[in-house]
């Protein structure tokens, strides 16, 4: 995945561009490129290194030019070199390209431009696209029509913004990558994502497929492929661009942790009546999920942990539910039918494999539904619904506050699928249910300040590896606080179900791999009877669980979840790991909010 970013506007756009960039870097880090139109030509300025070099680099340099285009690159097509940094130009430099996305059929484009002459100087998919563009430029009556031209030879999924010698214009176009355009009075941007130009704007246009976008200093338009007009809507992003910014803390990742009983406020407002123990979700009204037999969850990395732990409570609402890792999902025949629900999880809306699999169960009949953070998201636009868990921008590459809004959205729409669908069964204790959750995010505030996750986190610094193991919901919590730590730390990390420690992974434990155990109520007494067999082989075990619970006493650490219903217990246990991972990552002095190899969202299969 990687971020684009264009503008169109009176005055310099280097700067926009750069710090746009800046915004944009959780989708990528490996390079980062800007390209200007100055008067002269264009200037072309990129390098691998993340974006503070880049800028560094153009403070010595001079460039200016109110049309400007910028990326930032997470590799697929060639390592990350400066050759492969974006933007591309055409052999003359008189068109410079920066894409998000792969283009297909660029081995037969990059023949066929070298027999044409072409000479191309990187190994990316996306260098084809200048010699393209250029190609036709020669042969066209206008830019925009040659720009035209370039789409349709392209296969693949893309989101391109380009720049042309001697046209005060920017040329956009997606198909399948995301590209939103901001308009802010007459000055325009273009980007793979809203926070790369909140902080101007927040009236947006979500870029369909096949749409055309030229930005000029003071006019912007959208066409067809055929040049027709296309009417988009206009909309407001209701994100305060105080959210895109790390604020008082040290670290993305930090932040995120620290404003989940906002986030997680934000996620309920509305939506609960604590009182009669009711859920109303205003785009599902009482009987939107009557026809529905079956739920089918799918999802990557942290999503699918939350789906994981959707899946139980789906379960014990009577809901027959299964959730899948979105890239395994279409490998075995999963059967679909028109009365399975498949809810694809996707904090970012744009992951390749749970597209992939969303797409497979529409192709096959199912309802479609995305449980998604961003509106205008490919997920939620390809769905039949979106149901969206309002947690606002997160920028840190690990996802942390989104997990535990997705987690809680899943239960709401749990509650309204057991009251739909046949054979559901809503729990009785359901008013308890939700008042303990109207409760959760003071909870979850007093568990944050008073938190011992740093000094458990010093303390078994140099560990050979770490354990996570739980039960029932904790089985999920402990499969992410894993997945948290390894991410961040790079140290060895698994999580397990706490009862199958001893059907293999025990042979791994020492005194010197400390073991998590969270306790929330699902069977505690078998996982206390499982981190006591590992401790029995000289491990030391962390409880994560409420103060007073038995397990407190047998173990050799403690972190404390407040006392809340065992439906969100794991959620408050989870929320205690992410905080470990993030402060042993400090003390190791990682890369927190961009962890080396990984990008936020993964558009790649
Ligand atoms: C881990 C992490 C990833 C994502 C996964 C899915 O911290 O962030 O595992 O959860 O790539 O991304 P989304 O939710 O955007 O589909």
């Amino acid at each position: 995945m990687c971020g684009i970013i264009a503008r169109a506007g009176r005055g310099d756009a280097v700067p926009l561009v750069l710090s746009g960039l800046e915004n944009l870097e959780y989708r990528g880090y490996d390079s980062a490129g800007v390209a200007v139109r100055n008067g002269d030509g264009i200037d072309v300025y990129k390098r691998s290194g993340e974006v503070s070099e880049l800028s560094a680099q153009i403070r010595d340099g001079v460039a200016s030019g109110n049309v400007g285009i910028g990326h930032t690159r997470w590799s697929t097509h060639g390592p990350p070199t400066d050759a492969n940094a974006h933007p591309h130009t055409d052999g003359d430099g008189e068109v410079a390209v920066v894409h998000n996305g792969i283009i297909e059929n660029h081995e037969a484009l990059r023949e066929r431009l070298a027999d044409l002459g072409c000479e191309f100087t990187s190994d990316t998919d996306t260098e084809v696209v200048p010699h393209l563009f250029e190609h036709y430029l020669e042969r066209s009556e206008d830019a925009e029509a040659a720009f035209r031209r370039t789409v349709r030879d392209l296969e693949g999924s893309y989101a391109i913004a380009a720049i042309v010698d001697g046209e005060e214009a920017v040329y956009g176009a997606r198909q399948g990558s995301p590209l939103v355009l901001g308009v802010a009075g007459s000055e325009y941007f273009l980007a793979s994502d809203v926070p790369a130009f909140l902080e101007h704007t927040d009236t947006v246009v979500y870029l369909e497929d096949d749409d055309v976008a030229v930005l000029r200093p003071d006019s912007v338009g959208v066409t067809d492929l055929d040049g027709g007009d296309v009417a988009r809507d206009t909309e407001h992003v209701d994100w305060d661009p105080e959210e895109t910014g790390k604020g008082k803390y040290s670290h993305y990742m930090l932040k995120e942790i620290n404003v989940q009983p906002t986030s997680l406020a934000n996620t309920i407002e509305g939506r609960i009546d604590a009182e009669d123990g009711e859920v109303s979700l205003e785009e599902f009204p009482p009987g939107a999920f009557e026809g529905v037999s079956e739920v089918q969850l799918v999802a990557c990395g942290t999503s699918y942990h939350a789906a994981l732990y959707g899946q139980q409570l789906l379960q014990s609402a009577g809901i027959n539910a299964s959730a899948y890792r979105a890239s395994e999902y279409g490998t075995a025949d999963v059967p679909v039918t028109e009365r399975t629900l498949v809810i694809g999880v996707t904090q970012s809306g744009e992951t390749a494999d749970t597209l992939g699999a969303i797409r497979r169960a529409t192709d096959r009949g199912a309802r479609t539904l995305a449980v998604t953070n961003v509106v205008g998201s490919t997920a939620a636009r390809e769905c039949d619904d979106a149901l969206f868990i309002r947690a606002g921008p997160e920028i840190g590459v690990a996802a942390t506050k989104t997990f535990t809004s997705q987690a809680v959205t899943l239960a709401l729409l749990a509650r309204r699928l057991a009251v739909d669908v046949p054979h559901g069964d809503p729990r009785d204790d359901f008013e308890a249910v939700a008042k303990s959750l109207e409760r959760l995010p003071d909870a979850l505030d007093r568990m944050l300040s008073a938190s011992d996750a740093r000094e458990v986190g010093r303390h078994y610094l140099g560990s050979d590896a770490f354990f996570f193991i739980g039960r029932g919901r904790c089985y999920p919590v402990a499969l992410e606080g894993a997945l948290k730590f390894k991410e961040i730390t790079y140290e060895h990390a698994e999580g397990f179900a706490s009862g199958e420690l001893k059907h293999g992974p025990l042979s791994l434990v020492t005194p010197n791999t400390p073991v998590f155990a969270v306790f929330g109520g699902d069977q505690d007494e078998k996982t206390l009877k499982n981190a006591s067999e590992a401790q029995t082989r000289g491990a030391d075990v962390v409880a994560v669980a409420s103060q007073g619970h038995p397990a407190v006493d047998a173990a050799d650490a403690h972190l404390t979840v407040p006392d809340v219903h065992p439906v969100w217990a794991g959620l408050l246990a989870n929320v205690q790991l992410q905080l470990v991972s993030y402060h042993t990552a400090n003390q190791l002095d990682r890369a927190i909010d961009k962890p080396r190899n990984l990008a936020k969202s993964v558009t790649v299969e």
